[in-house]
């Protein structure tokens, strides 16, 4: 089975408008997809992933004589952007691409414990080295920071009734399992809400975002990203929530906005200049929807740098 079969592939690669020889920012290395892309084209590559399956995937992956020298893999948060640049001895870059979220590997693996469908022990972390994981959320929380986290991070319409259950279950024992938690969640749902799509979805994705921190410093890396790109450079981003991709939009509002004064101002006082022009969004086409189901809630957003 292949590892991940990438979204929104060309529209990504034609946008980055790779070139020869020039250097590219992969924070989400994934099954290096987009990644082999870049390189395929003739770009050099800089690429990040937590997951220690993804780097090992990658090296192997990318191991061809023509990409010798023109790739650096480095296991880290994609968040570190400016000290993985710093240490590698690079300045600007000429291109960066995200990917949010997690790749059909960490799903698809019963024992990383991302999936309702499979058992597997509570896991959900992208990198074994993080100590939080989706045991703890799920055996320590309390009621209402659990009902609060579904509820923000997945718009869960039965937040409380969910949170509520999961407290009650895990007073008999801990909730060890995915299969386990799907059941109570399940169970919480009532059967007119459980037609569209698997009841424990919402409930799933927002354990994953709390677990990964994954909302948290999207902002701030996009600013540092921006910094960091050449004049006429670009920056793609791929969202598939509502959540991820309201980050996404609004910092790329902000960053191609001139001025950011309250309207009501008769004159600028912040004396804000946009750093970026928007480019605009692309959804999956319906080809691409029919081949890969994952692409359903894609959105890929592109900046560039002025
Ligand atoms: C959707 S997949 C990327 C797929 C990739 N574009 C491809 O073509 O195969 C997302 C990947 O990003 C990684 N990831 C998510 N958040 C990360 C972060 N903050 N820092 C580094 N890697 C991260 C995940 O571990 C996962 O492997």
């Amino acid at each position: 089975m292949s590892y991940h079969v990438p979204v929104l592939y060309n529209e990504c690669l034609d946008n980055l408008a790779v070139k020869k020889g020039a250097t590219y920012f992969d924070g989400t290395l994934g099954g290096a997809g987009h990644s082999e892309g870049i390189l395929m084209r003739g770009g050099n590559l800089i690429a990040t992933d937590l997951d220690k399956d993804a780097i090992a995937n990658a090296k192997v992956r990318l191991a061809k004589p023509e990409y010798e020298g023109k790739f650096t893999l480095v296991r880290d948060n994609y968040k570190n952007f400016i000290n993985i640049l710093d240490s590698l001895g690079v300045d600007k870059i000429d291109g960066a691409l995200l990917d949010l979220g997690i790749s059909s590997h960490q799903i698809d693996e019963p024992e990383r414990g991302f999936s309702y469908r499979f058992d597997g022990r509570l896991d959900m972390r992208m990198s074994d080295e993080q100590p939080l994981s989706a045991y703890d959320v799920v055996n320590t929380y309390s009621e209402e920071k659990l009902a609060d986290i579904l509820y923000l991070y997945a718009e869960e319409r039965f937040s409380r009734r969910i949170a509520r259950n999961v407290v009650n279950a895990r007073k008999n024992k801990p909730i060890e399992t995915t299969l386990e938690l799907a059941e109570i969640v399940k169970q919480s749902v009532p059967m007119q809400a459980q037609k569209n799509g698997h009841p424990a979805k919402k409930t799933f994705q927002a354990i994953r975002i709390e677990v990964n921190g994954e909302l948290s410093g999207l902002d701030e890396v996009i600013e540092d990203i921006i910094s960091r790109l050449n004049s006429g450079s670009r920056l793609c981003i791929i969202t598939f929530h509502s959540l991820e991709d309201r980050i996404v939009k609004k910092a790329f509002a902000l960053h191609s906005t001139d001025c950011i004064c309250d309207k009501k101002l008769p004159i600028c006082i912040c004396g804000h200049k946009a750093s970026v022009k928007s480019l605009g969004k692309i959804k999956p086409t319906k080809e691409e929807l029919e081949n890969n189901s994952r692409s359903a809630s894609a959105t890929l957003r592109i900046i560039e740098k002025i």
